[in-house]
């Protein structure tokens, strides 16, 4: 039996947002009073070499964000799966009387250093074209957990592991999570939200959805997947995965619950993966990393503190991540990621091309793998609250439906990976980089491969433990 306890080891920080511009479309409900459900489209619209990412030497992270009215002002925020706060950033605006501030402060810190601090206030909000009367969030003026000029984040995780609801616990506000809600506010709504992550970066493709209370017309097949339970005791979306297949080869076991005393045998091989939006690249433990990336030829550590690794640029790899026996495939353009670095005080530089999985062992967090964009980019997922929420009967569960045809998507590989090396380096070489933004692209790398996820206050095993055994229970019962 596994004794550590897993005291606020620092997760590697990995920072998403989703640019989303909402695009009102017709929905099909008739009845538009009150939102059946709410869809906002994703437009490329973060723009990812902008200031900041100059700033942070040719980073070039895509983050999804999407816009939020909170006291009858609209701030661009990043839609974070893996946390369950609202915060923002109010630094050039005014809070209206409204605004109420409820006087209890709150501090959520980030893996890679950044902060959202500040008192909770409640205001109205709206999101999409659902209203809510009282929101709470943190009042955040200044905070520096931002990266590419949005003005704060929502977490779309579970009421569980927000900051605000443990704060506001015995008071008389409301400290629900935005999602909840709107599950309360609008019982009508179905309690799922859906995520299509376009693979943005260089305009390779474009587009995306988020989605509330509806399927994208276009995938409605996802309601028709596996429902790949989420271990719900583990308070995060969390589902196990059987393991990976890289070219054609399984692996698997080597996580957490092989760990665990009392887990049932069929589940020992599994491992614990944390679907993020909010995590631009994605982690993979040592075993899984070094099928991954451990026997590319020519490969090269770059920075071992960051876990970046710089590989041949025509590196193409087939991987596919297996959920209850269905594979779903990595595009190779999800699997090698572009930097820029150099001193470019002499005029020089180098484009490199690195893995986009970090080598981190999270066990210490409570599960094995997070798959950030890298791989949600490759599927267009439902999130279920189930019972999560009050509207729910059923336990939590996700549903996945693969966006990436695999063969496709290795026959296209050379031209679309040429097409980004040369586009990148042409809007790279739009700026004119210095020495003063020269140097190694650690802080970009740190928020990239760092969680966006506020760092777990210690959680002992057992909560795995008894995490697992509930999700058996519920997985054997008919
Ligand atoms: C948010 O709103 C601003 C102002 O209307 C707009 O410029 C921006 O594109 C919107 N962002 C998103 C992600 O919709
Ligand atoms: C909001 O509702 C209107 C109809 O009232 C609809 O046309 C529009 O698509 C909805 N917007 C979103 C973001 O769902
Ligand atoms: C607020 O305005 C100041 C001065 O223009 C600017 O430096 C700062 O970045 C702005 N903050 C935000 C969050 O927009
Ligand atoms: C963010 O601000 C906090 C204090 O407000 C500071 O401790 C931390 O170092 C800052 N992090 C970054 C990355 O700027
Ligand atoms: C979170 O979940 C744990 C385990 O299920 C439970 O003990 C705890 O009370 C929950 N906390 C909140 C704030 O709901
Ligand atoms: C709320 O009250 C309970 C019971 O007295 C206590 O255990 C808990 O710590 C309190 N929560 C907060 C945030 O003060
Ligand atoms: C989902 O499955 C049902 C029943 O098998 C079928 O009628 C329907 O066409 C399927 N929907 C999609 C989008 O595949
Ligand atoms: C896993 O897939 C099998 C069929 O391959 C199905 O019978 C089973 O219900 C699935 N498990 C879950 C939890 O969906
Ligand atoms: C520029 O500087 C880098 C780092 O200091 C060095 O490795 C490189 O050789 C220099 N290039 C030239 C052309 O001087
Ligand atoms: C959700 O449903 C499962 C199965 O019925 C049950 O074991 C679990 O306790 C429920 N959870 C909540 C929070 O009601
Ligand atoms: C790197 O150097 C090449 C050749 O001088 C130039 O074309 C390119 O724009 C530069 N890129 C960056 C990011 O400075
Ligand atoms: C780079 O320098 C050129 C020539 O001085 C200038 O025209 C251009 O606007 C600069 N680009 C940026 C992004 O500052």
């Amino acid at each position: 039996m596994l004794t550590r306890s897993f005291a606020c080891a620092i997760p590697l920080i990995l920072t998403e947002a989703v640019s989303a511009a909402p695009l009102h479309l017709p929905s099909r409900r008739e009845n538009f009073d009150p939102p059946a459900s709410t869809r906002l489209e994703f437009v490329n619209a973060a723009n990812p070499f902008n200031f900041d990412v100059v700033d942070l030497d040719g980073d070039g992270a895509i983050i999804y964000v999407a816009n939020i009215t909170v006291d009858g002002i609209s701030y661009e925020v990043q839609l974070d799966t893996g946390s369950s706060d609202l915060w923002l950033n109010t630094q050039n605006t005014t809070l209206s009387s409204a605004a109420s501030d409820t006087g209890i402060s709150t501090t959520i810190v980030y893996g890679d250093t950044t902060v959202a601090t500040g008192d909770i206030y409640v205001a109205a909000a709206q999101f999409g074209n659902f209203s809510i009367p009282s929101q709470a969030f943190i009042n955040a003026p200044g905070s520096n957990a931002t990266s590419d000029n949005d003005l704060g984040l929502i977490g779309l995780s579970t009421r569980n592991i927000s900051e605000i609801y443990s704060s506001l616990e015995n008071t008389s506000y409301d400290g629900n999570p935005l999602l909840y809600n709107i599950f309360s506010t609008y019982p009508n709504v179905s309690n799922y939200m859906t995520f299509l992550l376009a693979r943005s970066n260089l305009g390779i493709t474009e587009g995306g959805v988020f989605t509330i209370g509806e399927v994208d017309s276009g995938w409605s097949a996802v309601q028709n997947q596996t429902k790949i339970p989420v271990v719900a005791g583990l308070q995060q979306w969390i589902g196990l995965t059987d393991g990976i297949v890289v070219n054609g080869k399984n692996y698997s076991g080597h996580g957490l619950l092989s760990e665990v005393e009392g887990v049932p045998k069929d589940l020992r091989k599994k491992t614990l993966s944390l679907l993020d939006s909010g995590t631009s690249l994605g982690t993979l433990p040592p075993h899984y990393w070094d099928a991954v990336y451990g026997n590319i030829e020519g490969i090269e550590v770059y920075d071992e503190e960051n876990g970046i690794f710089s590989v041949p640029c025509d590196t193409k790899l087939n991987v596919s991540i297996v959920f209850n026996g269905t594979e779903y495939p990595i595009n190779p353009l999800d699997l090698t990621q572009l930097m820029t670095t150099g001193n470019f005080s002499n005029g020089t530089n180098e484009t490199l091309c690195v893995n986009a999985f970090v080598p981190a062992d999270m066990s210490d967090q409570g599960f094995d793998i997070i798959l950030g964009d890298t791989f949600m980019r490759n599927v267009y997922a439902l999130f279920n609250f189930g019972n999560w929420t009050a509207s729910g009967d059923e336990p939590p569960f996700i549903q996945l439906l693969s966006t990436t045809n695999q063969s496709e998507a290795w026959a296209q590989f050379d031209d679309l990976n040429a097409a980004r090396i040369q586009q990148w380096n042409q809007l790279m070489g739009q700026y004119n980089l210095t020495s003063s933004s020269s140097g190694k692209s650690s802080s970009a790398w740190a928020r990239k491969t760092s969680r966006m996820t506020p760092i777990q206050t210690s959680q002992d095993v057992s909560a795995v433990e008894e995490a697992v055994k509930t999700y058996n229970h519920w997985v054997n019962s008919p």
